[in-house]
C-alpha cells in the first residue's frame, strides 16, 4: 500500500483520495498499486457500488511522477512492467460507475482517468491538460480513443499535441464533464452523484455500463498505446523533456533527430 492514496468506504461508496498534496498527487508506482488494488476491489467487493475519485490539496493529479519516469527509463524498464498498466487494466474492466471530483490540475492520467470514469464534477476554474507530447510520449488509458471519440479530432489534436490546459467550464461544454461547479462546491455535488448512483439497481447499471463500454477493446488499445509510450519513455527527446523539468526550463527538441 501506499501512504499517498487512501480509501474509505461508506454507505455504498469506496472513496479513494490522492494524498500527495506537496507534489500536485504526482503519481508514483506505489501510487499506481494501490489504485489498481482499489479499483479491483471496488469491482469484485459487492458492499461497494460506486468508486468515487478525489484528492487532497489544490490540485487533483499532475500526472505520472515524472522523477519516476527518469528512473524507469534509464532501468530500461518498458511501460508495460509498470504497476500503472495493472492499473489501467482494474479501469478497463471496471463494470461499476466510477466517479471523479476534479479541483485544480489534472494533467497526464489525472486528465485520462476522466475519460474511464462515468460522472465528472470539475471546479470551474479546473485545469485540465494532456501534455503527453510537451514531455515527447504518447497518450495513455485509451485517450487515443477516447478523447477523440467525445471532442472530435481537432480539439483533441490540440489537447495532445499542444498540451494547453482547458478549464473546467469547457470540459463541461465539451461533454467530458457532467457538472461545472465553484472548487468548493465540487466533493459534495460528486458526493451527491455518487451516493445516488450507489442506490440504483446494481446489476441493471453494472450491465448498462458494460453495453456502452468495451472494457475488452479499452485494454487492447491500452495496450498498444503502452507500446509507443514505452518506446517513447526511453528515447533521447524524452530524456531531454524530463530533464527540462527537474531542471525547471523549457525543453530543447531542436537537436532531436
Ligand atoms: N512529477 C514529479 N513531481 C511533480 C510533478 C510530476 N508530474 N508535478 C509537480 N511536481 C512537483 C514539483 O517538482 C514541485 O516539487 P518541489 O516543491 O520539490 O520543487 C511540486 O510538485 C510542486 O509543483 P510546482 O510545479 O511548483 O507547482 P505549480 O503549481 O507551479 O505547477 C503543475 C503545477 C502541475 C502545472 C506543474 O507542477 C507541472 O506542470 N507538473 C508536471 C505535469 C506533467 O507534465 N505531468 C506528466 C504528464 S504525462
Amino acid at each position: 500500500m501506499s501512504d499517498h492514496i487512501k480509501t474509505e468506504q461508506a454507505g455504498g461508496v469506496l472513496t479513494v483520495t490522492f494524498a500527495r498534496a506537496d507534489k500536485k498527487n504526482a503519481i508514483t508506482q506505489d501510487m499506481y498499486a494501490a489504485l489498481a488494488e482499489a479499483t479491483e476491489r471496488a469491482r469484485n467487493d459487492d458492499a461497494v457500488r460506486v468508486l468515487l475519485f478525489r484528492a487532497e490539496g489544490d490540485a487533483f493529479s499532475a500526472g505520472n511522477d515524472i522523477g519516476d519516469f527518469i528512473a524507469l527509463a534509464s532501468q530500461g524498464q518498458g511501460a508495460m512492467d509498470m504497476p500503472v498498466f495493472r492499473f489501467l487494466k482494474s479501469l478497463a474492466d471496471l463494470d461499476k460507475p466510477a466517479v471523479a471530483a476534479v479541483r485544480g490540475r489534472a494533467v497526464g492520467i489525472g486528465l485520462t482517468l476522466l475519460l474511464n470514469c462515468d460522472m465528472v464534477v470539475v471546479a470551474e476554474d479546473a485545469l485540465l491538460s494532456a501534455p503527453f507530447i510537451n514531455l515527447a510520449l504518447a497518450p495513455e488509458a485509451a485517450s487515443s480513443l477516447l478523447l477523440p471519440a467525445a471532442l472530435g479530432h481537432q480539439r483533441a489534436f490540440e489537447i495532445f499535441a499542444l498540451g494547453e490546459p482547458i478549464d473546467g467550464r469547457t470540459a463541461l461544454a465539451w461533454g467530458i464533464a457532467n457538472r461545472a461547479v465553484s472548487a468548493d462546491q465540487v466533493e459534495t455535488t460528486a458526493m451527491e452523484l455518487a451516493t445516488k448512483l450507489a442506490a440504483r439497481a446494481p446489476n441493471s447499471l453494472r450491465k448498462t455500463k458494460r453495453l456502452m463500454r468495451d472494457g475488452e477493446r479499452l485494454w487492447a488499445l491500452m495496450q498498444k498505446e503502452g507500446e509507443a509510450f514505452g518506446s517513447q519513455m526511453t528515447s533521447p527527446e524524452a530524456m531531454e523533456a524530463f530533464m527540462a523539468f527537474t531542471q525547471k526550463r523549457a525543453p530543447d527538441f531542436s537537436k532531436v533527430g
